[in-house]
């Protein structure tokens, strides 16, 4: 059995100063309890602000994608994705949950879960995601019909049905689908004359991206998200 601030920072990834003053502000858990004693000593499963401590749990972030960077791990010309995130992050390889273009704003999910990570991006799952979109042009009922029957994009393809609400002003919108081809969002609107200008993802499968995280901001899923994403995932 170890004291707390010791364990803390035995991960390379806090001073014991620093270890302390996380423990004191109640960010640290010990067997699901928040444990505010730096000199607690345990062996119980330790975790901070919801993420599991020690190697070898996963770790899902929610990230607050901002355009130009690119949804990759390496890239030799490109900003990251993992550039935004802490250097002990990098090294545990975490990935991005499936792409968003580089134009493209909003939640990515980061995760070192291969099993879950390949479930939520499998065809075969129909996971939602929602999307926040503007086009050239104005958005009418004939689009929000065309999308629920299945829009056939250029090369033919048609689209599984989803679902899009008109906002105001109505070059604006929010589009539901359960599908994630390359560029989906802006083929089914080209494929509608009407391109697409902006788009950011605000929801993933159980996850919403969380209004309070600005832009090229992060934090850890809560016990609660990361739950709700991996009995999702189990139930299909
Ligand atoms: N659809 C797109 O066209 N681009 C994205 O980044 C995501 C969905």
């Amino acid at each position: 059995m170890e004291r707390l601030d010791k364990r803390l920072a035995a991960t390379g990834r806090w001073s014991r100063k620093e270890a302390r003053d996380l423990i004191r502000a109640g960010r640290v858990q010990v067997a699901g309890q928040v444990c505010r004693r730096p000199e607690e000593k345990t062996g119980d499963e330790v975790w901070v602000d919801g993420q599991p401590l020690e190697p070898g749990g996963p770790v899902y972030i929610m990230l607050h994608k901002p355009a130009g960077v690119v949804s990759a791990t390496e890239d030799a010309r490109e900003a990251t994705v993992l550039s935004l995130l802490p250097e002990h992050y990098r090294r545990r390889g975490l990935f991005p949950v499936g792409r968003l273009d580089k134009d493209t704003e909003g939640l990515l999910l980061l995760t070192d879960d291969g099993p879950l990570a390949h479930w939520l991006l499998s065809p075969r799952h129909h996971v939602d995601k929602v999307y926040e979109l503007t086009v050239d042009g104005v958005l009418n009922q004939e689009d929000g019909e065309a999308v629920a029957q299945g829009i056939v994009l250029a090369d033919g393809y048609r689209c599984l049905p989803g679902r899009l609400e008109v906002l105001q002003p109505a070059s604006r919108g929010r589009i539901t689908i359960h599908e994630g081809k390359y560029h989906q969002v802006k083929r089914m609107m080209a494929a509608r004359g009407k391109p697409v200008t902006y788009l950011k993802r605000v929801a993933f499968g159980p996850l919403t991206l969380d209004p309070a995280l600005p832009l090229g901001a992060w934090r850890p899923l809560t016990p609660d998200e990361a739950a709700a994403l991996r009995a999702w995932g189990a139930e299909g």
